[in-house]
């Protein structure tokens, strides 16, 4: 009797303990996970990188990073090497561009190395990684041009500040845009120049812009991200035209210098772009290690803000 108890005991124990043991195992603690990132162009891929690091901190994985400086082929090479030694679990890639990723990822692959893709899009073939972890780049797009159709009643000259051509998240914004201003024939982009998601070259860009265009007919900005869209504000703001009111601006990522331009009634609307994405990247490694089948998408989800408030009341 005495000895059903204590059996009684241990497993009673063990159903308490056992819960706290796969939920340590499920967080990826003690794996080395590669995270290769583009660089430092925006405030929104700082978050990321912070996020990430982070994330990676918390769950105790050990984080190899490596900042690609826009460069893809840094992305390689930090990847071959990493495959070379055989020193990672995982690589988590947020790649710079969509082509040309086929042989490093066939290279991880053959070297039983998963790979997780964050944010921007590859066109590889997806057998070659285990999921994409990211927001749907197409759908802020569209977003971004339903506010401005309702803005501007569908009449409205636009200049676009592009993001990196050839990066998914220009393309498929520009995609997204451009599906839904084709509804209205008032609706049109009259330019359209890359400033690299990246602030200074977006000022560059809107100064061209107010230069070769009477400033009298651009009725609005869409610039790929919040960075651009801040140059933007600067050159309007020194050709003495006043932004959000004598041109409207709507650009992708709520960061939070956004929110003060918001606040200040400088721009117009922006469309959230979560720098949270290490969690999920994270999960799906582990999962993919677990043995478990991944979708090849994990959406992460934003809406459109025009105000601070309603940004904050869904972010409490
Ligand atoms: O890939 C996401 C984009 O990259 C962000 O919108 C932009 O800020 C960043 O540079």
């Amino acid at each position: 009797m005495r000895h059903i108890k204590w059996v009684v005991l241990v497993l009673v124990a063990l159903s308490l303990v056992a819960p706290l043991a796969v939920a340590q195992e499920d967080t990826g603690e003690g794996l080395t996970i590669g995270f290769s990132q583009i660089g430092s162009e925006s405030a929104w891929r700082t978050s990321f990188t912070n996020a990430v690091k982070a994330e990676a901190e918390a769950r105790g994985i050990n984080l190899l990073f490596s900042d690609a400086q826009q460069e893809q082929e840094n992305q390689i090479a930090a990847m071959q090497a990493w495959i070379a030694q055989g020193d990672v679990d995982a690589i988590v890639l947020a790649p710079v561009v969509v082509s040309g990723w086929d042989v490093v990822l066939q290279e991880a692959k053959d070297a039983g190395i998963p790979v997780v893709i964050v944010d921007r899009n590859v066109d590889s073939d997806p057998s070659l990684f285990v999921t994409r972890v990211s927001s749907d780049f197409v759908h802020e797009g569209r977003l971004a041009a339903a506010w401005l159709v309702q803005a501007t009643s569908g009449q409205c000259n636009i200049v676009e500040l592009y993001g990196t051509v050839g990066s998914a998240a220009a393309e498929d914004r520009n995609q997204g845009f451009n599906e839904v201003i084709a509804l209205f024939p008032g609706m049109k982009i009259i330019r359209s120049e890359t400033g690299n998601f990246v602030r200074t070259e977006g000022k560059q860009v809107m100064e061209s812009f107010l230069s070769a265009e009477d400033p009298a007919n651009i009725c609005a900005v869409w610039a790929h991200n919040d960075d651009m869209a801040i140059g933007a504000i600067e050159a309007i703001k020194e050709a003495g035209l006043v932004p959000a009111k004598d041109i409207l601006i709507v650009s992708v990522d709520a960061i939070p210098d956004i929110f003060d331009s918001l606040d200040a009634g400088e721009t117009n609307a922006t469309v959230e772009l979560s720098p949270f994405m290490g969690a999920p990247a994270f999960d799906a490694v582990v999962s993919y290690l677990n043995g478990e089948e991944l979708p090849k998408w994990v959406p992460v989800a934003g809406k459109l803000y025009t105000d601070r408030a309603a940004y904050d009341a869904d972010h409490q």
